[in-house]
C-alpha cells in the first residue's frame, strides 16, 4: 500500500507547529495527544454502546443535578487518567466532578497547564445514536510551576486560553482544536486508529443558513431573543432570512455544523433560568476560543464571552455564538438581555 505523505496525523501536524518555535517544550503538544488517546478509548466505548450493559444511568446526579450516564463516568475517567499521568498538566476541572482537581505529584506540580472538560457532551442523545462530543480548554497556569496548581489557575477568563477544541463522535469521529494560530479539524482514520489532518485552517463562514436554538423554550425567552428568532423565520432585510432550523440536543454536532457551514447557536437564559443551561468554563469558553480564531463571535447577550471573569467552576452563562454577520444581525436587531 502506497502511503500518502500529503496526509499527515495529528501528532505530526503538532510536531510539524511545535517546529516553528525554537523555544517551545512540546509540552502542549504532549497534552494534545494525551487529550486524542482519551478520546480514542472513548469512541470505542460510545461505538459498541449499543452492544453491552453500559447505556442508560448509573444510578448517580452530577454536580448539575442532571442524571450521569454510564459514559460520562467512562469518558470522565479517561480524560482525568490521562492528563494525570501524561507530563502536562498539573490539574483539572471536569463538569463530573464537584471541585477542581489538583494533580499534586511532583511531574504534574512542575507542568504548564490546567484543563478544563466537559468529558461527555450531549449525552441525553447516546442512547438515540445522535453524535455527542468531548469540550475541552487549555490555560496556562499563573501559580508558581514546581508548587502544586491554585484556584487563580483554573478561575482565568476564557481569553487567556492558549488552546481549545472537542471532539465530535458522529458518522465519523473527529478531533478538532485551536490555537491562536489557526483551528484545524482531523478525522479518526479507524484502519491504524489515527486522527489525520482533514480540515486544515477552518474558517466560520461570515454568514449562513442555519439558526439553533431550543424553540421549545421560546416563550420563556425574553423579547429581544425571541424578536431575533422571529426575524430568522422571515424575509426581513436584516436577517436576510429566512434561516433553516437545526437543533440536535448536543452543542458539540450544533456547534460543529454551523462552525463548517456558517450560522448561529443560541442558548439564551429563560425565566426559570436567567443564566440558561450552558456551563462557562468547560461549553461556552472553549467555543468561543475556537469561533473567535475561525473569524465568529460569541456573547452571553451583553459581553464577549471571553472577556467574562470566572467565579465557580460549575457556573452558566446564556450563548449567542456564531458566524460574524448573523452575530452582527442579532446585535443590531435589539439587546438580547432586553
Ligand atoms: P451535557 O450532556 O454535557 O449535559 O450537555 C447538554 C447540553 C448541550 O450539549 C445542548 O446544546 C444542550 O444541553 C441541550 O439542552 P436542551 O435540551 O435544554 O435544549
Ligand atoms: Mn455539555
Ligand atoms: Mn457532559
Amino acid at each position: 500500500m502506497n502511503v500518502n505523505r500529503a496526509v499527515l496525523t495529528l501528532d505530526e501536524f503538532t510536531l510539524q507547529q511545535l517546529r516553528q518555535f525554537p523555544t517551545a517544550t512540546g509540552e502542549l503538544s504532549r497534552l494534545l495527544r494525551d487529550l486524542a488517546l482519551a478520546a480514542k478509548r472513548v469512541n470505542v466505548e460510545v461505538n459498541k454502546a449499543g452492544l453491552v450493559d453500559i447505556l442508560g444511568d448509573d444510578g448517580s446526579v452530577n454536580v448539575q443535578g442532571e442524571e450521569v450516564k454510564k459514559l460520562d463516568v467512562f469518558a470522565n475517567n479517561q480524560f482525568v487518567g490521562v492528563l494525570k499521568h501524561g507530563i502536562s498538566c498539573a490539574g483539572i476541572g471536569s463538569e463530573e466532578l464537584d471541585d477542581f482537581v489538583v494533580f499534586d505529584d511532583e511531574i504534574s506540580n512542575n507542568s504548564k497547564y490546567v484543563v478544563h472538560f466537559d468529558p461527555l457532551d450531549g449525552s441525553g442523545n447516546i442512547d438515540v445514536n445522535v453524535s455527542i462530543g468531548t469540550i475541552f480548554g487549555v490555560y496556562r497556569r499563573v501559580s508558581e510551576i514546581g508548587k502544586p496548581c491554585t484556584k487563580e489557575d483554573f478561575l482565568q477568563p476564557g481569553k487567556n486560553q492558549v488552546a481549545a477544541g472537542y471532539v465530535i463522535y458522529g458518522s465519523s469521529t473527529m478531533f478538532v482544536y485551536a490555537t491562536r494560530r489557526g483551528v484545524n479539524g482531523f478525522t479518526l482514520d479507524p484502519s491504524i486508529g489515527e486522527f489525520t489532518l482533514s480540515f486544515p485552517n477552518i474558517i466560520c463562514p461570515p454568514t449562513g443558513k442555519f439558526y439553533s436554538v431550543n424553540h421549545g423554550n421560546f416563550f420563556q425567552y425574553n423579547e429581544g431573543v425571541r424578536k431575533y428568532i422571529d426575524g430568522c423565520q422571515r424575509k426581513t432585510e436584516a436577517t436576510g432570512g429566512p434561516y433553516t432550523q437545526r437543533y440536535i440536543g448536543s452543542m458539540v454536532a450544533d456547534v460543529h455544523r454551523n462552525l463548517m457551514k456558517g450560522g448561529i447557536f443560541m442558548y439564551p437564559g429563560t425565566t426559570d433560568k436567567p443564566t440558561g443551561k450552558l456551563r462557562l468554563l468547560y461549553e461556552a469558553n472553549p467555543f468561543a476560543f475556537i469561533l473567535e480564531v475561525a473569524g465568529g463571535v460569541a456573547t452571553d447577550g451583553t459581553q464577549r464571552i471571553l472577556d467574562i471573569e470566572p467565579t465557580s467552576l460549575h457556573q452558566r452563562t446564556p450563548l449567542f455564538i456564531g458566524s460574524k454577520m448573523m452575530m452582527e444581525e442579532l446585535e443590531s436587531i435589539t439587546s438580547v438581555n432586553k
